[in-house]
């Protein structure tokens, strides 16, 4: 695993936010002074002891250099990270994480953000909401939870709601008599010049892809937690490395980051299935087999950079900037 860019930070304080939902405000640990700075929708990779790399988003404002914080909800499907932060991490512990980056930036240039999240989807909204306000730029925002005890910063995003420029729907689809979120009316009834935004569970994300296929890809935001198809690993193909001429066949069963890693090669990379982006590599020649989340259609269509720990390749030869 490559850490170039890690830093250490220490758990400041873990506060209960919603049920299953902890937040962890995270304060650089000396000699470092200050965090590198971030933008609103930025993440950040935890590397845990148990050697689990996850990635949460920075629900902080962006201004905000002397903590980051987080939410993370226990999921009930927690292959070890979510379980990991809510029953051992403790305040006072020191966390390894990487510098923050940003797949899922905020244009904070439009007339009006429309933001649509569900569940632990607010974290990066959130985000977006205190750098918004700070800007003075209208925002609505449209969030739905299963119930309002599941709801994370609900009252707070109520309080933002009532201040100028604020709008905040809440929706809570398993309380009697709910009306579940409408994603495809709320992209139907996009304003012109706003952009919109999403981020949550794999079929509000889904639903959010169709409701929003006939708009301007640049109007268009969305961030996915996790894969949403497996990853490419039929093989049969070469990868060629440009910067040393190299070349390495990428076996059936294994994807290339699993091949590169065994040929001793090191690439940047941390969760391995395709939503962080992290791994990115630039692509010179073929045509890749694109399994991520991270890249939008266009960017996918444009075959000039890839995922190697998911993607593969259609053509017989796939040259990367390695
Ligand atoms: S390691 Fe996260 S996208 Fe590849």
């Amino acid at each position: 695993m490559s850490i170039t860019d890690t830093l250490q930070v220490r758990v400041k304080s873990i506060s209960w936010e919603a049920e299953g939902i902890l937040a962890f405000e995270l304060r650089p640990e000396p000699p470092l002074r200050t965090l590198p700075a971030f933008t609103a929708g930025a993440h950040i990779d935890l590397h845990l002891t148990n050697g689990l790399i996850r990635s949460y988003s920075l629900l902080n404002p962006q201004r905000e250099t002397h903590r980051y914080v987080i939410g993370v909800n226990r999921d009930a499907q927690s292959r070890g990270g979510s379980r990991y932060l809510h029953e051992t991490l403790r305040p006072g512990d020191v966390l390894t994480i990487s510098a923050p980056r940003n797949n899922f930036p905020l244009d904070d240039s439009a007339s009006l953000a429309v933001l649509v999240a569900g569940g632990i989807g607010i974290t990066p909204i959130l985000g977006m909401i205190h750098r918004l306000r700070e800007l003075g730029r209208p925002w609505r925002l449209h969030y739905a939870a299963r119930t309002r005890k599941q709801a994370a910063f609900a009252e707070t995003l109520e309080a933002m709601g009532m201040e100028p420029g604020g709008e905040v729907h809440l929706s809570f689809d398993r309380e009697a008599g709910a009306e579940r979120l409408d994603v495809a009316a709320i992209a139907a009834s996009l304003p012109e010049g706003a952009h919109i935004y999403c981020c949550g569970p794999v079929q509000m994300l889904e639903a959010f892809e169709q409701a929003t296929a006939s708009l301007a890809p640049g109007r268009v935001h969305r961030e996915y937690f996790a894969a949403r198809e497996d990853a490419a690993t039929a093989g049969g193909f070469t990868v060629e490395l440009a910067r040393t001429g190299r070349s390495i066949e990428i076996q059936p069963g294994r994807t290339i980051l699993e091949c590169l890693i065994a040929e001793g090669v090191e690439p940047m990379y941390s969760c391995q299935e395709g939503v962080c982006g992290t791994c990115e590599v630039r692509v010179l020649d073929g045509e890749p087999d694109h399994r991520d989340l991270v890249l939008n259609a266009a960017e996918r269509a444009a075959n000039n950079r890839m995922m190697v720990c998911c993607s593969g390749s259609k053509s017989h030869k796939l040259v990367l900037d390695l």
